[in-house]
């Protein structure tokens, strides 16, 4: 299986779909999500994005789905492109998907020994290996702090510093072998799924390009339509998290001149919609997920 979709109902559901209506699927990857709304379009057209050229095999070949295999932070050129906008609903299910993880040579996974790589778009420039080799050892220290909340980042980028000193790092073992050291005791996989998450944020810009998905939803949006995030880690949910509450991504109210609040989304979940047992115990991997909703004003 190329992936198992995550909270497929409750998001779906979210989208409120119009049968005539025009909706984007801003992560395609196996298509799980994207075939459930195509099932409730009778004239409506879906607009799917994936930028990992290996998702858009998964295409049906459905007339009314048009697949782009591009980056979403392009959303709104695309849907102008295609004379799609105003829409009315948008869904992004953020992150990879198993088939990325499970996929070896990718290098998303602490489990197997690949070349560092980590890329989503394997069109682009920087890899993993890229930032380990020559970002300076500060802004390593960064990347490891706030994309990866590790306890001792400073200690992680100086060993890295070091040892790219006599040798380039280039695979995931080495990258662990390096920075062994770091690692709490017992607790070395949590450790290393905390490391490869700073470098797979850094290397996908994913925190950036989710600000520029969001921006660009408000303007593409009708009144009344839908956006449907659902997110995997908490530098994330709590973009989405302030970004509907406010539109801002600090989560600060504009207010107007006679002190009225203004707010461009009506919040449709206040808290967000997390998934049940059930469903983790069929898909470990759903256990972060945080789905969110809000409708445009
Ligand atoms: C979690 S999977 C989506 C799975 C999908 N909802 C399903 O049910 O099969 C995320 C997918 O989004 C893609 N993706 C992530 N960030 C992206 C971005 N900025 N632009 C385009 N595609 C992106 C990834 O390549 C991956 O295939």
């Amino acid at each position: 299986m190329y992936h198992r979709s995550v909270l497929l109902s409750e998001s779906i559901e979210g989208l409120a779909i119009r049968p005539d209506g025009i909706y984007v699927d801003a992560t395609f990857g196996g298509g799980g999500h994207a075939g459930e709304i195509l099932k409730r379009l009778t004239t409506g057209k879906l607009y799917a994005f994936d930028q990992d050229e290996e998702a858009i095999r998964n295409s049906p070949g459905d007339p009314r789905l048009v697949l782009i295999n591009n980056n979403f932070r392009y959303l709104k050129n695309f849907l102008r492109l295609h004379k799609a906008i105003p829409v009315d609903g948008i869904l992004a299910d953020l992150g990879i998907s198993s088939h990325q993880i499970d996929e070896a040579s990718r290098g998303f996974s602490t489990r197997y020994e690949a070349a560092l790589d980590m890329r989503m778009d394997t069109r682009k420039d920087i890899t993993a290996g890229t930032i380990v080799n020559t970002y300076p050892e500060e802004k390593l220290a960064m990347l490891f702090r706030v994309y990866g909340e590790i306890r001792n980042p400073g200690k992680a980028a100086y060993l890295l510093a070091a040892a790219r000193e006599q040798k380039a790092i280039t695979t995931t073992q080495e990258l662990k072998d390096v920075l062994m050291a770091c690692a709490e005791r017992g607790k070395e996989n949590k450790f290393f799924a905390q490391v490869f998450q700073a470098l797979r944020i850094e290397v996908n810009q994913e925190l950036e390009v989710l600000k520029e998905l969001l921006k660009q939803s408000l303007e593409v949006l009708k009144p009344g339509g839908r956006a449907v995030i659902i997110s995997y880690h908490s530098l994330e949910d709590k973009l989405v998290k302030n970004y509907f509450r406010s539109g801002k991504f600090e989560g600060d109210v504009e207010q107007d001149f006679y002190g009225n609040k203004m707010v461009p989304w009506k919040m449709i979940t206040r808290k967000p919609i997390v998934t049940t047992d059930e469903e983790i115990e069929e898909n470990s991997r759903s256990r972060s997920a945080r789905l969110r909703i809000a409708e445009k004003l």
